[in-house]
């Protein structure tokens, strides 16, 4: 039997870094997914298959010594094949529509799909059980991750992450935007772009703490701009979130260049992510998306993407 999961990616709309610090983000689920299959086999084995390679291994290897980009997947068949004490082997293929890091959530999406996938081998799952199973399988290689990109992915929609409470809210209201997300293809490492922030942070207190309150004030005008469906305000304070990254030191010169060209068609635009490189996105709808592509298209690498209301399927 093959048990199928797929979790869509996602994108961070406002309030990357600052978070960190406490505030709120606005994450979105994107329709562009991963799909895990998975089936038992009569093997001692855990096998997987990806875009990303191959790996073959024993099932009693540790996953700790795996490379990080399959750990996940060997913790998630070793952790359900030890709880119901199978005998079988597992074999996993991975199938990707999701850029890999470039801050569109591919390795969330990967441990939502494979943790419903591999899970559902064993037993029916609720996807409150899911998304905890996925979170543990990040865990693994992403320690301190917040889990908002691993809800996201489980429930899809507009989600608000509050720091100070820990709890993520699904917005019921949901606006008529299509994004374009273009790639820098300038891989960049999440943590090593969060200790230069916090290098600013400390070097400059005061500025990153006015920043700080910035933000927290732009986030609630874009939660009444998403509420009101209010594009050209949605977009100017996109545009404005991006001033402030520029600030703290996130963005560079492609990235710039990127984002002056989609300001051109679109409502406006930032990076979403991490920055460094990755990815950026801009805000159009019907009126403006043809001629964003467009702009972008001419040199970077860039797709329309819709609010993925389904999550884990
Ligand atoms: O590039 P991503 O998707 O890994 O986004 C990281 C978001 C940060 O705010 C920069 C870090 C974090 O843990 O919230």
């Amino acid at each position: 039997m093959k048990s199928i999961a797929s979790a869509p990616a996602k994108i961070i709309l406002f309030g990357e870094h600052f978070i960190v610090y406490g505030g709120k983000a606005i994450l979105c689920s994107i329709d562009k997914r991963i799909t895990v299959e998975s089936e038992l086999t009569k093997t001692e084995n855990i096998e997987i298959e990806s875009q990303l390679g191959k790996l073959k291994i024993s099932k009693s290897y540790s996953y700790r010594n795996v490379d990080s980009v399959f750990r996940p997947l060997v913790y998630l068949a070793q952790r359900m094949l030890e709880k119901f004490k199978s005998d079988s082997g597992v074999k996993i293929r991975v199938n990707s529509e999701v850029p890999s890091g470039v801050g569109l959530g591919s390795s969330s999406a990967c441990c939502v799909a494979a943790a419903g996938s591999i899970g559902g081998l064993f037993e029916n799952q609720t996807k409150d059980e899911i998304l905890k199973l996925a979170i543990d399988a990040e865990r693994t290689i992403f320690e301190n991750t917040s889990g908002a990109d691993c809800t996201a992915c489980t429930y899809g929609g507009i989600l608000v992450y509050n720091k100070e409470d820990g709890q993520i809210k699904k917005l019921e209201t949901m606006p008529k935007f299509e994004l374009v997300v273009a790639n820098s293809k300038i891989i960049h490492s999440t943590d090593k772009v969060v200790s230069m922030v916090k290098q600013f942070k400390n070097s400059k207190p005061e500025i990153f703490s006015s920043f700080c309150i910035q933000e927290t004030n732009l986030i609630e005008n874009a939660l009444d701009a998403i509420k009101k469906n209010d594009l050209e305000k949605l977009g100017k304070l996109m545009s404005q979130n991006q001033e402030f990254l520029e600030k703290i030191g996130v963005s560079n010169d492609t990235l710039n260049t990127m984002i002056s060209l989609a300001k051109g068609a679109s409502y406006g635009a930032k990076i979403t992510g991490a920055g460094d490189g990755g990815c950026i996105i801009a805000i159009t709808d019907k009126s403006n998306i043809e001629k964003t592509l467009n702009m972008l298209g001419e040199k970077y690498e860039c797709f329309s993407a819709k609010i993925d209301v389904v999550g884990l399927q």
